[in-house]
């Protein structure tokens, strides 16, 4: 039996396809497994900014839940240790920034206390609104500890509040200081159902 050469030529461009299509598919079997992790790391690396390890004894990256609150969705991830609600670290963001978005990432204790906040992504200008990142500035090291009770102070100076403005640049601050005590009045209305 002779094979034209046109089924020939289809036949290869089949093989080739097949291996090529084989390959892909170990490389991907090969892989997902380790970028599933690196994710996982780069998250539990990223809690631990605003949570200390030695505070909490459960899987933090998979102990989460989904919120909502008018147009924000909250990723609330729940730290317990022995059992006991210690703390829920919850993803925020600030719609008022200059440039946009600014993605926060906010621990607050079951007593109601600030543990910290840290920034995760924004696209404030450089020099002037990129103050709220820690390796910039310890302006964000302003909310560690702050309490509940002391809401009215949630503001920059220039508002009546607590919080240092930067110079010439009081719009992003203003925006994420307000994000973080909506988001810790939100965890105060809701921590029976974060905690359930
Ligand atoms: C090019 C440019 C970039 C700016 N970037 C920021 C910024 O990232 N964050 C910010 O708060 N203000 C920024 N500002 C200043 C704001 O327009 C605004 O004047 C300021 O936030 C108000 O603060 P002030 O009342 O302390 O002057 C920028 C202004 C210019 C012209």
């Amino acid at each position: 039996m002779t094979i034209s050469l046109p089924t020939l030529a289809a036949l290869r461009i089949g093989l080739f396809s097949f291996i090529i299509v084989g390959l892909v598919s170990l490389v991907y079997h090969g892989t997902k497994d380790k970028i599933a992790d690196n994710e996982r790391r780069a998250l539990l690396q990223s809690l631990q900014s605003v949570i200390d390890k030695r505070l909490y004894d459960n899987d933090l990256v998979h102990d989460k839940i989904q919120l909502q609150s008018g147009e924000q969705a909250y990723t609330v991830y729940r730290a317990h240790q022995a059992g006991k609600p210690i703390a829920a670290i919850i993803t925020s963001t600030a719609t008022q920034g200059y440039n946009g978005d600014i993605d926060l990432l906010i621990a607050i204790n079951v007593s109601g206390t600030i543990n910290a906040v840290r920034v995760l992504n924004h696209r404030e200008t450089p020099g002037l609104g990129d103050t709220i990142e820690l390796k910039k500035s310890n302006w964000i090291l302003s909310f560690n500890q702050l309490a509940i009770e002391d809401l009215e102070q949630w503001a920059v100076k220039r508002d009546g509040g607590n919080f240092d403005q930067f110079t010439g640049a009081t719009i992003t601050p203003r925006a994420i200081v307000n994000e973080v005590k909506n988001t810790t009045l939100f965890f105060q209305q809701h921590q029976h159902e974060i905690f359930q």
